[in-house]
């Protein structure tokens, strides 16, 4: 099967492209570059453009076979999204429709996208299961929703099988620490915490006053090969008009006070902690119910052990202090 992946050079594209070659799928990524790492997809087939580039798309589904899209490009930072709702519309939103119907257009019955757990905005209930009521607080959790639905009514009106895979927060690096997470700017904690471990500088924790068991908030953090290898699986329920949405989590949360101290066991560095007022719209405990993909994907995450993600991510920070840019052929 010839997959497209959008987005394949960034942080969870990357890892996912390389676990399809390996589990034998023909690999091509596009990506603009506008974030993401040529070194981190080396050697692997790459046409670059946007998915917002509605000509380049057409151009590229017309010289390419392909029989399926997997679809990761796109801004990723809620609070910029709050900032700048323009520029998450135009690239998630009509990016994502672009890229949508240049794929129907050409044919391509199946599609994965990534979708995430902002979309349940702040639920009444944890963990979370998948009928829940979405309530998304941001333009960037709104945009992910907004294209679900497209999804669905293109799945009946077209037959085409799609699985909308709503993570929770991914985290770790490839165990053999030659991949790894490389955001600019980089807002998602556990890298904040080992970067600040590394640099001796003070980590803020927003909020110390939750109803948690230590007053911090409780994330549930899902291994990013964890997530490659769960849309390998979606890949193979792409049949008839599937319309799959599924959570991808560990199905356990850890607070912001517990990832510090896993970093400083894991590290033996002492993290410094600034305690800071509440964030607006920092749910208290947000924690995915995992059964809709066990059983519809046979999926279970193997890096579940907090300290194991964490390990492989002080393993990639800690040789990679300047992430891909210590890494030659960085953009
Ligand atoms: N990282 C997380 O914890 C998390 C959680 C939930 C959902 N997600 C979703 O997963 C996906 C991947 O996240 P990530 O952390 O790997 O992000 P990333 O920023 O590392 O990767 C995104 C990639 O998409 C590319 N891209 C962006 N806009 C593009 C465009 N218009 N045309 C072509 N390429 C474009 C970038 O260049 C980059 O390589 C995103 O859709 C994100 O919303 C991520």
């Amino acid at each position: 099967m010839r997959v497209l992946v959008t987005g394949g050079a960034g942080y969870i594209g990357s890892h996912t492209c390389r676990l399809l070659v390996e589990s034998g799928f023909d690999v091509l990524i596009l990506d603009s570059f506008v974030k993401g790492h040529r070194a981190a997809i080396a050697g692997l087939p790459l046409v670059e453009g946007s998915i917002t580039d509605a000509g380049f798309l057409s151009r590229v589904f017309a010289g390419e076979k392909v029989d399926a899209v997997i679809h990761f490009a796109a801004f990723i930072a809620m609070g910029e999204s709050v900032a700048d709702p323009a520029m998450y519309y135009t690239n998630n939103l009509t990016g994502g429709l672009t890229l949508l119907e240049a794929a129907i257009r050409a044919g391509v019955k199946r599609f994965v996208f990534s979708s995430t757990a902002g979309v349940y905005g702040e639920p009444s209930k944890v963990p979370i299961i998948e009928d829940m009521p979405t309530n998304p607080i941001n333009p960037y959790g709104q945009t992910k929703r907004d294209f679900e639905v497209a999804l669905e009514y293109c799945r009946k009106a077209y037959g085409l099988s799609y699985a909308a895979l709503r993570y929770f927060n991914a985290a770790g690096a490839h165990p053999d620490g030659t991949m790894g997470e490389d955001h600019n700017p980089e807002s998602h904690l556990i890298p904040c915490i080992i970067k600040a471990a590394m640099d001796g500088r003070e980590v803020g924790i927003f909020g110390t006053d939750y109803p948690t068991p230590d007053g911090t908030c409780i994330r549930d953090y899902i291994h990013v090969l964890d997530l490659a290898r769960a849309h390998i699986l979606a890949l193979g329920v792409l049949e008839g008009q599937a319309g799959h949405i599924l959570n991808l989590g560990n199905g356990r949360g850890a607070s912001v006070r517990e990832i510090i101290d896993h970093t400083d066991r894991v590290s033996g560095l002492k993290v410094k902690v600034k305690e800071q007022p509440r964030r607006p719209g920092d749910a208290p405990v947000l924690v995915a119910s995992c059964q809709k993909a066990q059983e519809t994907l046979g999926w279970m995450s193997e890096y579940a052990d907090i300290d194991t993600i964490i390990e492989t991510a002080w393993r990639w920070h800690s040789t990679h202090k300047n992430g891909y840019g210590d890494t030659e052929g960085r953009t």
